[in-house]
């Protein structure tokens, strides 16, 4: 598999195609500087946005969406957009609102991807019940989860009807998740990588820059590339228009393997987010 443009697709294992590299807005207030960053995403040839109602800028991203769309001169259908339902509306009929409530907010009539953000226990089942109505009803065209360890998928699939799409979950050179990425591969689930860029912590490190300077390419651009030749599908997040552009400039450059193998191998199981075992919200 070879990623050659930033409008690349991996095909879901229900045939929807979804852009391997997008722009995440995690922490981005609603104000300007989100509407631009989604824009400003748009019109540099991006096709994805990840958002989440807990992120509390659906609406923001909405206009960011709708002004980016307008701008680069493409249609709806040409963008792929997910959201995530939040722990509080973890439930069947709660999820089923949740969903609608986004949509409102994000001023859509259908999400690409909704995912379960968080595995929250005793929740998750009515949850996925819900999701599987609004894919079945054609309301969604993916549905997935986030945060999911292996154990909660293989308890997921034991009720399941639909296997989730994708599994979006934190990924980075300190946290490589090999075994859940085989057990995803196994399973024809998509692993999608949250905090690719480990938040920006790992962009001063030695041996990775070592590697940019092989390629007169920076740290993120290494790690963003590491991503999709391991085949994950990535979202970095900025707000700043040339980082936005800088993260994206990637379908130029090849890693060696031995590369590949250096930045595997700078793992820790080392996380920046909450661990998906052991989370109180
Ligand atoms: N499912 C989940 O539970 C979950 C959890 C966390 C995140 N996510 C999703 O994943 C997305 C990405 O993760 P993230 O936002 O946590 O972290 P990230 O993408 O790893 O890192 C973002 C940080 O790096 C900086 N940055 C970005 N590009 C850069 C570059 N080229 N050079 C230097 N600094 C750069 C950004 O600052 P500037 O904006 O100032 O450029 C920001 O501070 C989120 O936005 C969200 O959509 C999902």
């Amino acid at each position: 598999m070879m990623v050659n443009n930033l409008q690349d697709t991996t095909t879901l294992h229900n045939g929807v195609k979804m852009p391997w590299f997008g722009i995440g807005v995690f922490k981005v207030e609603e104000g300007p500087e989100l509407v631009n960053a989604v824009k400003t995403a748009i019109t540099h040839g991006y096709r994805s946005v990840d958002t989440a109602a807990i992120y509390k800028n659906e609406e923001g991203v909405g206009k960011g969406i709708q002004e980016g769309l307008k701008e680069a001169g493409i249609s709806r259908e040409e963008l792929f957009v997910t959201s995530k339902v939040w722990n509080t509306d973890l439930g069947y009929e709660s999820t089923i609102a949740a969903y609608e409530t986004s949509l409102k907010k994000l001023g859509l009539d259908y999400l690409d991807l909704y995912l379960i953000h968080w595995p929250v226990a005793g929740k998750y089942k009515d949850a996925w019940r819900a999701l599987e109505t609004l894919y079945k009803e054609g309301r969604v065209k993916a549905i997935g989860v986030s945060n999911f360890q292996i154990h909660h998928l293989e308890d997921l699939l034991k009720d399941a009807e639909i296997k989730p799409m994708v599994n979006q979950v934190e990924y980075h050179p300190r946290l490589t998740q090999k075994e859940l990425q085989a057990f995803c591969q196994d399973q024809g689930i998509q692993l999608e990588a949250w905090s690719p860029l480990m938040q920006g912590q790992l962009l001063d490190h030695e041996v990775l820059q070592e590697i940019a300077n092989k390629h007169t390419k920076t740290v993120a651009q290494v790690i963003l590339r590491w991503d999709l030749q391991n085949e994950v599908v990535t979202i970095p997040k900025s707000t700043k228009e040339h980082r936005i552009i800088e993260n994206a400039n990637v379908f130029d450059f090849e890693l060696t393997k031995e590369e590949m193998e250096i930045i595997d191998g700078l793992n820790e199981n080392h996380r920046v987010g909450p661990d998906p075992d052991n989370f109180d919200f």
